[in-house]
This record gives structure tokens, C-alpha cells and sequence, in this order.
């Protein structure tokens, strides 16, 4: 009995193992990256990667699809949640200055197996997310040169090779063979404030030609089934349209090339994600104002209403430009995120060492952007948006959520670590609260979406077992550990080599 009670005790401790602070600190002070990013181009940083295929794509498919003019509610459901997120993620910010977002949070939190966890569902967040962008400006692209020159793309190089079917809860062939703009999205250059000034402009164009007989009725009702229509076809819309927000968190992967991350990271959060809830709002309500919802299951929703306000060609054609651009930067800021999590983590020892590999002269981690850029063409080109996007959303309310618990635990375990922000109304309300609606916005994903998530994680723990906890480093003694058991200092052969890898430097954007 005393055996297996000492082996469980074994075991929590090991999974359980946390950073310290100390081990955050000392990761701070080793760095070699450049402390260029001022608040102004967190904010933009943060606007870059919000605004994209949540506004310019999904908004018109959750419109249509799932929750008819109410996708306006829906919208401001999923800001809550965000908004909530955005509190908790500003507190860790602002005490846990340092890059890898949520998955260094969790680390110091609540340990290395769920760091893990949250580790490898961010793949969902940031890799997912930027192959469902990918296939966004995909249609955006197409639709430009329909519009511009009248060039109409062919079908069987923009379209998925399979699709999902809602009805039936299956994948179907769709005949055509790759969504090729897709793959080749990364080569565009960030232009954040053109996008801002295309969403304004539309705001502004096509709000005269609002007919208020399309928000009648507000709530179609529901027919039949969870998702379609009705309060919980806006909720399921919420869950779609979360995406949309998803990308103030990428600001935190920068923590340590931020010049004052302590005081910068929660203003450019929040500042960013105001911004970005404003347009949302704006944009939806002038959406399902000009045309009817049932007109918006679309790939580029946006212009065809202004198309719908027959003000001209040109305001469409400048709309997808817009477009293009605004979803070219959030695949960047993805694409730059996604490698950085990568890089701590095998930093961390939980993935193979080589993918921390820094390029000697860029200074940036180009093992890991170069498997990332591989993994998000492969599914933008194969997957369908709507299957890519709901995965990207559940995976990300799963880390939100994480963060939210985190903050509760910090506030306990870490009491007197000075933080320049926290969460108001102290840990009992923000966080809770935030973690509730992420639970209640999982909870309305669609079935199949909830099981590619158990897939997923299923898939994770596999590779945990098999190599993460076998090779942490945290774990072979190279830094002060919370847990007792591990005073095994014992310096294996790749430790050395481990040092010799600097972290990546990132371009201020
Ligand atoms: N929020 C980002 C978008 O909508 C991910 O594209």
C-alpha cells in the first residue's frame, strides 16, 4: 500500500513539476534578443493579428449558417469571452514577462504536464489558425481578380480536396484538388493600417444603404437541431466567430523584445482588442443590415455586400486589397508566434532539440519556422476553412481557459510577485467568470469539432510519454525545480549543446 502510495506521490510530483519564478527570471536575464517593441507597435502587433478571416470570412457564415442577423450578438459574445481572456492574460503578462505565451504561464502555474498540454494545443491556435487565414485570403485573392481583371480562378486549384458535411457529420471528396493561393499566402507584407482604413471605409460606404427589414428577425427560429438558429444557433455562431478575436495572445509570445513588457503588454492587449471589438460590432451590423444573412455563405462576405450597394466596383476592389492585406498580417503574426512556442518548448527539452535551432546570422528559430511554415501550407491546401476554424477556436478557448485557472492559482501560490496589472475585482470574478464562458463556448462547438479535440490532445499525451518527459530539462536538473524529486543534476551530453543555442530574434513589426 505504502509502495503505491509513494508512487502516486512519485508521479504528481513529476507531472506537476513547475518553473519558478527564479527559472522565468533567469530565462530573462540569459537573453539575447533585442528589446525594440514599443507599446505603439505592441498595439499594432496586436491589431495585426485580430482583425483577419474572423471578420472578413466567418462573420458572413456564421450569419448564414448558424445565427441570421443575431450573428451581431454573437460577435459581442465572443468579445466578452476574449475580453475576459484578455484580463487574466494581461496579469500573467505583466508578472511572467517572458516569450511562449500561455504554455510558459502554465509552466509556472500548474506544471509541466499541462504546460504540455497547453503547448500542444496552441499548434491548434497558432498553426490551425494560420492555415484557416490561409484559406481566407485565399478567396479574398480570387475574388480580386474576379473583380479586377475578371480572371475567374479555376475550380480545382482554390478549392479544398475535402469538405465536411454538418448533416451527415462526415468529410466528403469535393473532386478538386488543392487550394493553392493558400500555400503560397505567406509571401505578403504586413500593412495593418490599410486593413483598419478598409474596415472603416466599408463601415462608412455601405452604412447608407442599410435596410432594416434584414435584421427581421433578429433570431430566425431555430430549426430543429442545436446549431441552427434560434439562442443556440448564436451561441454555436459565438463559438465560429471567437476566431475573429484570437490574436491578442500573440502579443505575449514577444514578452522578451519588448522594451517595458511589464507595463507595454496589457495596454497593447487590451488597447488592441477594444479597437478590434468596436470594428467588429460596426462591420456586422452594416453586414446583415445591406444584405440579407441568407445571402452571406460566402468566402468574402464583405464585398459582396458592398457589390449589394452597387457604389462601385472599385470599392470592392479596394475591399478585397484590404482584405488580403489585413489577412496576410495575422498570418504573419501567427507564423512568428507558432515558431517561437515551438522554440521554448524544445528549449524546454519537451520537443527534439534541433527545432531550437537559432540561424546563426538572422538569429531566428528557422528550424521550427520552417516546420511550421510546411504543417500550415499542407493544411490550408487539403482542409476545408469551416473544420480549420473550429478547431483553431476550440483550441484556443481551451488555453484561455487554462490561463483563467492560472491566474486563480498564481494569486495563491504567488502572492507577493509584484505585477503592474491585475485582474479587477480580485481572482474570485474576472477569472471564474471568463473560465465558465469559454466552458459554455466549448460546450456549444459542434460534436464532430469536440472530438478532433480529444484526438488531438490523445495525440499529445502519446508523444508526451513517449520523449517530453523522458527529456525535460527542467526535469534533468539544468534549472531550480518546485518539486522535491528532482535533485538528479545529472548533465547529459545534449545539455551542453542546449546552451549553445541563443534565442531568436524577431523583427519589430
Ligand atoms: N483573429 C484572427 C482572424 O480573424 C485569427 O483571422
Amino acid at each position: 500500500m505504502i509502495m503505491i502510495q509513494n508512487w502516486f506521490y512519485y508521479w504528481l510530483k513529476r507531472l506537476f513539476t513547475r518553473k519558478t519564478m527564479h527559472d522565468l527570471e533567469k530565462d530573462v536575464t540569459n537573453e539575447e534578443m533585442k528589446r525594440s517593441l514599443n507599446v505603439w507597435q505592441l498595439t499594432a502587433l496586436g491589431i495585426g493579428g485580430i482583425i483577419g478571416t474572423g471578420i472578413f470570412v466567418l462573420s458572413g457564415e456564421a450569419a448564414a449558417k448558424f445565427a441570421g442577423p443575431a450573428v451581431i450578438v454573437s460577435f459581442i459574445v465572443a468579445g466578452c469571452a476574449a475580453g475576459l481572456a484578455a484580463m487574466s492574460y494581461s496579469e500573467m503578462a505583466s508578472m511572467v514577462p517572458v516569450s511562449g505565451s500561455a504554455y510558459t504561464y502554465t509552466y509556472a502555474t500548474m506544471g509541466e504536464f499541462l504546460a504540455w498540454i497547453i503547448g500542444w494545443d496552441l499548434i491548434l491556435e497558432y498553426l490551425v489558425g494560420a492555415a484557416t487565414v490561409a484559406v481566407g485570403w485565399s478567396g479574398y485573392v480570387c475574388a480580386f481578380f474576379k473583380q479586377a481583371f475578371g480572371i475567374q480562378a479555376k475550380e480545382w486549384i482554390v478549392t479544398a480536396p475535402v469538405s465536411w458535411n454538418e448533416t451527415s457529420q462526415s468529410f466528403y471528396v469535393t473532386g478538386q484538388v488543392i487550394n493553392l493561393p493558400g500555400e503560397s499566402a505567406t509571401v505578403n507584407t504586413i500593412i495593418v493600417v490599410i486593413k483598419v482604413l478598409v474596415v472603416l471605409l466599408f463601415i462608412f460606404a455601405a452604412c447608407k444603404f442599410v435596410d432594416p427589414h434584414n435584421y427581421t428577425p433578429f433570431f430566425p427560429p431555430n430549426k430543429g437541431s442545436f446549431n441552427s438558429f434560434g439562442v443556440t444557433g448564436m451561441l454555436h455562431g459565438a463559438t465560429v466567430v471567437f476566431f475573429a478575436y484570437i490574436g491578442f495572445d500573440a502579443i505575449t509570445t514577444t514578452a522578451q523584445e519588448s522594451k517595458n513588457p511589464q507595463r507595454d503588454l496589457p495596454i497593447g492587449i487590451i488597447t488592441s482588442l477594444v479597437v478590434s471589438t468596436i470594428l467588429y460590432i460596426a462591420v456586422c451590423l452594416v453586414l446583415v443590415g445591406v444584405v440579407s444573412y441568407k445571402d452571406l455563405n460566402v468566402p468574402n462576405p464583405i464585398s459582396v455586400a458592398i457589390e449589394a450597394t452597387h457604389v462601385g466596383k472599385w470599392l470592392a476592389i479596394i475591399v478585397d486589397l484590404g482584405a488580403i492585406a489585413g489577412l496576410t498580417s495575422v498570418l504573419l503574426v501567427n507564423l512568428m508566434g507558432q515558431p517561437r512556442i515551438f522554440y521554448c518548448m524544445a528549449h524546454d527539452g519537451l520537443f527534439p532539440l534541433f527545432i531550437a535551432q537559432i540561424h546563426p546570422r538572422f538569429r531566428t528559430p528557422w528550424v521550427s519556422t520552417l516546420i511550421t511554415g510546411v504543417l500550415c501550407a499542407a493544411c490550408a491546401g487539403v482542409l476545408p476553412i469551416d473544420v480549420l476554424g473550429e478547431m483553431t477556436s476550440i483550441g484556443t478557448l481551451l488555453a484561455f481557459f487554462l490561463v483563467h485557472i492560472g491566474i486563480i492559482i498564481m494569486r495563491f501560490t504567488h502572492k507577493d510577485t509584484p505585477r503592474r496589472f491585475r485582474v479587477p475585482g480580485g481572482p474570485w470574478f474576472i477569472p471564474p467568470l471568463g473560465a465558465a464562458v469559454c466552458l459554455l463556448l466549448m460546450i456549444t462547438s459542434s460534436k464532430a469539432t469536440g472530438i478532433r479535440l480529444v484526438v488531438w490532445l490523445v495525440i499529445g499525451l502519446i508523444i508526451y510519454f513517449c520523449y517530453g518527459i523522458r527529456n525535460s530539462k527542467l526535469r534533468r536538473g539544468h534549472q531550480s525545480v518546485d518539486a522535491p524529486f528532482a535533485n538528479n543534476n545529472t548533465v547529459k551530453k545534449n545539455d551542453v549543446v542546449m546552451d549553445e543555442f541563443a534565442k531568436p530574434s524577431i523583427p519589430a513589426s
